[in-house]
């Protein structure tokens, strides 16, 4: 490189740093830069399922998660699950074939639609045994239940269930869930709703409102993550 075309970078680079820091702003390379390692999202996200896991360290059941998708939050469960260290087992139920068909209920700026969200349930296992919950955990206490919830869910073989994690999106999947699920789940336990007041999901917060309607039952609201659920009376 001639020495002037060295001297314009130096001095472009300089105004280009200039200009940046005046308005607050800093140039750095790449390598130098400082990444998140976790997202505030992420965060109160696993705190959300800490204080729920907290709640139910006195009941005996299962977990059961109902729309296990890449595995976000049944990685936190099985975490907490494997640090609990009691013996339950976790469930996960997905078709790992995306949506079944949305009805009239979905109907929304979002517009899901059939076959999305597919996932594969060996990315999933392989995903718990990177984050070193160990082969023996999985083996022992993870089970994953392949097919459409009104296929599998009639067929839940687990135990009673202590904490109920519904993120299937759609009417008919709260539906089905809630409908075949509930009485399984001990007096006390929690059913924990991932899409309700959601403008995306309208399905969701339909299917929950009528399910429990004149049961009594208060939906309640945990403000850090904005998710809901309710507690199964005594
Ligand atoms: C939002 S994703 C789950 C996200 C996941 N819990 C996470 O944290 O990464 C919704 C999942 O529910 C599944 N699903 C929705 N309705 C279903 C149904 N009726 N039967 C089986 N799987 C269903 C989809 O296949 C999809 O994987």
């Amino acid at each position: 490189m001639t020495t002037l075309l060295k001297k314009i970078r130096a001095r472009a680079g300089n105004g280009i740093q200039t200009v940046l820091s005046s308005a607050g702003w800093e140039l750095r390379r790449r390598s130098e830069r400082h990444t998140t390692p976790m997202t505030l999202e992420a965060l109160s996200g696993f705190l959300y399922f800490v204080r729920r896991f907290a709640e139910i360290r006195l009941l005996q059941g299962d977990i059961v998660e109902c729309g296990v998708g890449r595995g976000k939050s049944f990685l936190c469960l099985a975490f907490l699950a494997a640090e609990e260290n009691a013996g339950r087992m976790l469930w996960g139920f997905d078709s790992f074939a995306g949506f079944p068909d949305p009805t009239p209920e979905d109907k929304s700026p979002r517009n899901p639609q059939q076959g999305e969200k597919i996932s594969k349930k060996e990315d999933v296992v392989w995903m718990l045994r990177d984050a070193h919950l160990g082969d023996d955990f999985v083996k022992n206490y993870v089970r994953f239940v392949p097919g459409f919830f009104n296929d599998t869910l009639p067929h839940y073989t687990g135990n009673n269930i202590a904490l109920l994690h519904i993120d299937g999106d759609l009417y008919r999947s709260y539906k089905d869930t809630l409908d075949t699920l509930y009485s399984r789940v001990v007096p006390g336990g929690l059913i924990l709703f991932d899409e309700y007041n959601t403008v995306q999901f309208p399905g969701a917060t339909k299917a929950v409102n009528e399910f429990f309607s004149g049961k009594g039952v208060e939906i309640k609201h945990d403000r850090l993550s904005e998710k809901y659920y309710c507690v199964k009376p005594q």
